[in-house]
């Protein structure tokens, strides 16, 4: 066999492919572990969204390939959602590009900015796609620092200015994952002006918009004034409408950054399945708030289930406003890795150590709010009692 690229050396293997090898082992040997790492959501779209598919499937002029952009349906139901949702107008055919799921836009938009010697400005704590299509390009990561004090905010003035002259792109994502933090427009507004005053790209990721709890509501950075010039936000409909297996999601913005994202994905991918774009439409043109809001309102319990025994697993945790995550210190000083790693041996429960979010987040662990109701209850009993066992 002849040896894999080069670029492979730098492009470490995707953290959860890693973690589920390992629990697909433990699984083999009879060992039922309750997965608390992955952010995927147990419930299923609106029951409107599978009719959909079910009746376009048995269409017989929709097996062909449906486009490099997608279907004109599919871009003007985006543009809808974002007039509707934020009062921002998109132009559907310039201003709106369908994605196979966000993260293949996420790590296309790095082979379309980012050449050797380029650098992307990327948190510290951060989903890993940020950094590894940067690498994956070639280029440099410059890690912005955040932390809990700083609302996991970066500090975009600290930026040195030799970083800044070889810097192309900004990555932002709020609500967080991992941290749930959340911002309101004021953040964009700043990040838009910095970005627009050093010929930046402001990539606004933003899959959690309408995963919020309290009356939260969360904003899109194409709101703040100018951002259009300088902006691309990603939208995905996986954790929205409860469609992460479908893989859909658009890039919306920028019409010449998407320009150059398309030339990218189009010598990659040749579009979703027709299907797939018309049942997304109803689930944008008619998922109503009220549906939303109700999953929302599980994934709050749930949330609020979890935080309140954090204290008898030692770890502590702010309670996050969005996002599917709770991000959780570890109280013994021993780190987030050590952490899941017993967690998983002895209570055979999977969380996120909080490293694979980047180099700052040693110290934490990750739990998702995407598992049912029993099994989280299951997986918190088998956590207080380890925990009374070995670690309090
Ligand atoms: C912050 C963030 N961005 C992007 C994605 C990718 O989502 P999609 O399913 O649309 O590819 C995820 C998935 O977990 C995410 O957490």
């Amino acid at each position: 066999m002849p040896t894999p690229a080069a670029r492979l050396n730098n492009l470490p293997a995707y953290p959860f492919a890693v973690l589920g090898q390992r629990i697909i082992e433990m699984a083999r040997q009879g060992t039922d572990v309750i997965r608390l790492d992955i952010g995927s959501p147990d419930m299923p779209p609106p029951p409107a969204v599978i009719d959909a598919l079910d009746a376009n499937a048995h269409r017989d002029d929709v097996h062909g390939y449906a486009g490099y952009k997608g279907t004109p349906r599919f871009r003007q139901a985006v543009a809808g959602y974002y007039r509707r949702r934020f009062g921002v107008e998109l132009h559907p055919d310039r201003e709106v590009l369908p994605l196979l799921g966000s993260k293949e836009g996420i790590v296309n938009l790095a082979l379309a900015y980012l050449d050797h010697g380029d650098i992307a400005l990327v948190p510290t704590i951060s989903y890993p796609a940020y950094s590894m299509g940067t690498l994956m390009a070639g280029a440099e990561i410059y890690w912005l620092p955040v932390n809990a004090a700083g609302g996991y905010l970066p500090d975009l003035e600290s930026i040195p200015a030799d970083v800044l002259r070889r810097a192309k792109l900004l990555w932002l994502n709020y609500p967080n994952n991992p941290t749930g933090a959340t911002v309101d427009l004021d953040v964009y507004h700043r990040a838009v002006d910095f970005c627009a005053q050093h010929d930046i790209l402001l990539a606004s990721d933003n899959p959690y918009v309408d995963v919020t709890f309290d009356g939260y509501v969360a904003p899109s950075a194409l709101q703040a004034e100018g951002a259009r010039t300088c902006t691309v936000e990603f939208m995905s409909l996986s954790k929205s409408h409860n469609m992460a297996g479908w893989r859909l999601g658009a890039a919306v913005g920028n019409g010449e950054a998407l320009n150059s994202l398309l030339q990218v994905k189009s010598n990659f991918d040749s579009g979703h399945f027709q299907a797939v774009y018309e049942a997304g439409s109803v689930a944008l043109d008619d998922t109503p708030r009220d549906w939303i809001d109700a999953r929302n309102d599980i994934y709050r319990l749930r949330r609020d289930r979890i935080m309140t025994v954090l204290p008898q697993i030692g770890l502590e945790a702010a309670c996050p406003k969005g996002s599917l995550y709770i991000w959780a210190r570890v109280t013994d000083g021993q780190g987030g890795a050590n952490y899941c790693a017993r967690a998983l041996d002895g209570a055979h429960v999977s969380l996120a150590p909080g490293n694979i979010y980047g180099p700052d987040g040693d110290d934490y662990v990750r739990i998702s709010l995407g598992m049912g109701d029993a099994r989280i209850d299951e997986a918190l009993e088998r956590l207080k009692a380890w925990w009374a066992e070995t670690g309090g």
